[in-house]
């Protein structure tokens, strides 16, 4: 028997659930991601980048909303799922912004771009699902450009009481159970949250992204912890 690496395992997942995958992110999490999204962005208007990567960019969700968000800025987004990334340059097209988003196939671990390129690297959920987390940050460092601002989203864990247990039980009971039905895929609404219960958050996410190279690390728990922003610069 051949055992799937976890690239091939999320590549797959990600193909599968792909039509589905906007309408469940925005129903499942009440539409707030759409603000935590909206938070991350805001994250590089201090010094607004004219180049910007978003990496693991899916349906390309973050990478129209910074397109929005700043008028002069070009975006390229990738990603491993070809799927995913189909959806997203139909909503690029429909949107008229196929001029300034430019979506690649490619794996955000080995990355086909030179040193110093981008203002700025972006990623929402993305990065729990790397297959050597630790390649993916030195990636992102590598290319971004000195002075450039590195912005990531992902999930986290609450720790207040009673907070923490009601949300578990949606997130480990309900949420698997509707995902399920409705994408009729029996392993991404279960891999949610079995990823976020291994994946490092806080502080020790923070100590990664110091490790690749990044400085003045800091962290944004947002939804009482249900996700954080991280932010780093590359001096
Ligand atoms: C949860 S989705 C997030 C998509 C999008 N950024 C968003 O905010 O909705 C995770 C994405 O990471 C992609 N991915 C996982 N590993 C990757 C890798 N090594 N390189 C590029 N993309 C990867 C998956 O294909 C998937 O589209």
């Amino acid at each position: 028997m051949t055992t799937r690496s976890k690239k091939e395992r999320v590549r797959g997942m990600f193909n599968a659930i792909a039509h589905q995958y906007d309408f469940l992110n925005h129903f499942l999490s009440l539409g707030i991601d759409y603000y935590w999204r909206k938070k991350a962005i805001k994250q590089l208007s201090f010094n607004p980048p004219s180049a910007i990567l978003d990496v693991a960019t899916g349906t390309a969700d973050v990478a129209i909303m910074a397109a929005r968000y700043f008028p002069g800025c070009n975006i390229v987004g990738i990603d491993i799922s070809e799927k995913m990334l189909n959806i997203g340059q139909q909503k690029v097209a429909r949107r008229n912004l196929s001029s300034r988003i430019s979506l690649q196939l490619a794996d955000s671990e080995n990355m086909p771009f030179a040193n110093n390129t981008f203002d700025a690297v972006m990623s929402a959920f993305g990065v729990r699902n790397f297959e050597n987390l630790d390649s993916g940050l030195a990636e992102m460092f590598r290319v971004l450009k000195p002075g450039g601002k590195v912005v990531i989203l992902e999930f986290s864990q609450p720790t207040l009481f009673p907070f923490r247990q009601i949300y578990r039980f949606y997130f480990h009971k309900i949420l698997p159970f509707i995902g399920r039905t409705i994408s009729r895929d029996k392993r991404a609404y279960t891999y949610l949250p079995e990823s976020v219960e291994i994946f490092p958050f806080g502080n020790n996410f923070l100590h990664l992204l110091e490790n690749a190279g990044f400085k003045q690390c800091k962290y944004y728990p947002l939804t009482l912890g249900i996700a954080t922003i991280y932010v780093g610069t590359k001096e």
